[in-house]
Order: C-alpha cells, then sequence, then structure tokens
C-alpha cells in the first residue's frame, strides 16, 4: 500500500518542485489518492498547488519539529484526490533544531507512518540541498525520482547524491530504490538537449523515464496561478508530459491507468 516518492537533487533549478506538484496532479487525476509533503522551506509546492504559506502551525515543521500527528496537518486541495502537508519558512530552522533531536533522519518517516496507508501514492518535494532535511525525505521513501535538467554538466553533482542515496541505503533504509531519472525543460531546437538525454541514457540505462519533460512556458506560469499545470493549461504539451510520466509511474508500480496517452515522447 501506499508507497512514497522522494523527489531530490541537491542541485536548484532542476524541476523538483515542478515535477513534485504535476506528477502529483497527474496521479491524482488518475484518481489514486495523493499526498504531497512539502518539506522546503521555500514552500514553492505549496503555493503552486494554491496554498498560502501561512498554515496555521500545520506544516512539515510541525510534523518534523513537534512531533504533530500527520493526521492533523493534511490539507485538502483545489483536486479531487490530491491532499497536502504544506510547508512555510520557519522550516529553514529545522535543519538546525533537528541537530540535537534522536534519531533526527528518521522524524519524517516515523511521522508518515500513521498516514501511509491512506494514500497511494505520497510525494516529498525536497531543498536544493543533501541536509537533513532531504536525508529525512530520503529515509522516509520506498523510492527517489531524480529530476536533472537537459543542461550542459547534468551529470555533475549526481554522483554525490548517489553516494548518499546509497549512504541512506546502508545505514537508515535498506528498502530505497531508484523510481527514476526524469530528463527536464529538454528543448528539441537544441542538439545539446539530445546529447544531454544520451549521456544520461548511457549512464542510467533503463532507470530513465522515456518520458523527457520539454521546455514548456505554461509550466512556469502555472505556478503564479497557484495551479498544476492540469488546470492551468490542460491541452499544453506540460500537461501531456506529466500525464505520461504517471503513467509510467503508475505502470512501474502494476497500477494500470485509463488515461489516454499522449503519444508525446520525445525519444
Ligand atoms: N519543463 C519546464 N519548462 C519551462 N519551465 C520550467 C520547466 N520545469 C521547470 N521550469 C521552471 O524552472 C524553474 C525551476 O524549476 P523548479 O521546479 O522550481 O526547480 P527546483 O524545485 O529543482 O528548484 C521554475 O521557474 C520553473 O517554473
Ligand atoms: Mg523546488
Amino acid at each position: 500500500m501506499g508507497k512514497i516518492i522522494t523527489i531530490a537533487n541537491q542541485k536548484g533549478g532542476v524541476g523538483k518542485t515542478t515535477t513534485a506538484v504535476n506528477l502529483a496532479a497527474c496521479i491524482a487525476a488518475a484518481e489514486k489518492t495523493t499526498l504531497l509533503v512539502d518539506a522546503d522551506p521555500q514552500a514553492n509546492a505549496t503555493s503552486g498547488v494554491g496554498l498560502q504559506m501561512n498554515t496555521d502551525g500545520r506544516s512539515t515543521y510541525e510534523l518534523l519539529i513537534a512531533g504533530r500527528e500527520a493526521g492533523d496537518l493534511v490539507q485538502q486541495t483545489q483536486m479531487p484526490h490530491l491532499s497536502i502537508i504544506p510547508s512555510h519558512i520557519n522550516l529553514v530552522g529545522a535543519e538546525v533544531e533537528l541537530v540535537d533531536v534522536d534519531h533526527r533522519e528518521r522524524r519524517l518517516r516515523t511521522g508518515l507512518a500513521s498516514i501511509k496507508d491512506q494514500f497511494d501514492y505520497i510525494f516529498i518535494d525536497c531543498p536544493p540541498s543533501l541536509g537533513l532535511l532531504t536525508l529525512n525525505a530520503l529515509t522516509a521513501a520506498d523510492s527517489v525520482l531524480i529530476p536533472v535538467q537537459c543542461e550542459y554538466y547534468a551529470l555533475e553533482g549526481l554522483g554525490q547524491l548517489l553516494n548518499t542515496i546509497n549512504m541512506v541505503k546502508k545505514q537508515m533504509n535498506e528498502r530505497l530504490d531508484i523510481e527514476g531519472v526524469l530528463m527536464t525543460m529538454y528543448d528539441s531546437r537544441l542538439r545539446l538537449s539530445n546529447q544531454i538525454v544520451e549521456e544520461v541514457r548511457k549512464y542510467f540505462g533503463e532507470k530513465v523515464f522515456k518520458t523527457v519533460v520539454a521546455r514548456n512556458v505554461r509550466l512556469s506560469e502555472a505556478p503564479s496561478f497557484g495551479k498544476p499545470i492540469i488546470l492551468y493549461d490542460a491541452v499544453s504539451s506540460g500537461t501531456r508530459h506529466y500525464m505520461d510520466l504517471a503513467e509510467e509511474v503508475l505502470s512501474r508500480n502494476g497500477h494500470t491507468s485509463a488515461m489516454t496517452a499522449g503519444g508525446s515522447r520525445t525519444n
């Protein structure tokens, strides 16, 4: 039951939050009960689904630090089947406050245990670092999804991320698996984009999702309206690509879906 997928890459701006929000929304659109956990103090996933940052003391911070019951922190979004535990800027302090706490890497895992089976999928959006928040998210997860931007130096830093994943696997969470590597912000006009996809495929093989998310301005506009792409522009390439990704994730996890295949795979 309930699969927890953490979306991590210590580089900023690679598409973690865009993927967390839109993949979660597309899985919810397939009528899977879905929870988004915003573990980034910047709270972009929170605002991306239309919630205000001010969350009356019901946020990931309370789950991690105050040990509040997760069920009390879950909030409904504008989409049926999609809930969120929002973030708040006070989560910045959690990195420091956790240092002296027992089992400091296990707080999120422990916190989510009581609600895990109420959901089909739980997605955790991480901050751009390999600090305690990301360690908590990796320790809580069944698998990690790694977004990689189609850019020069795409592979740079991935070694460090893989080392961290292996360390978590050895010491904290032996079930942690790599869900997949997602190529984002693909630009078909650039030969470079193709080269990067090939290079990453050589390195990660079958772990790379068939779906490649192209650069699409609608994806970058949607957050300022507090809407996942599927609500903001249902006919955009962004919607098509994240729907395709959702289908891949569902089928990799033994779920079939009735969603329409878009035939939009870039590769
Ligand atoms: N496929 C895409 N096409 C266009 N813009 C994108 C795409 N994916 C992400 N962006 C934009 O790029 C920026 C960084 O993406 P974001 O998801 O916030 O990255 P991260 O969470 O890894 O820092 C944001 O402004 C976002 O709207
Ligand atoms: Mg982000």
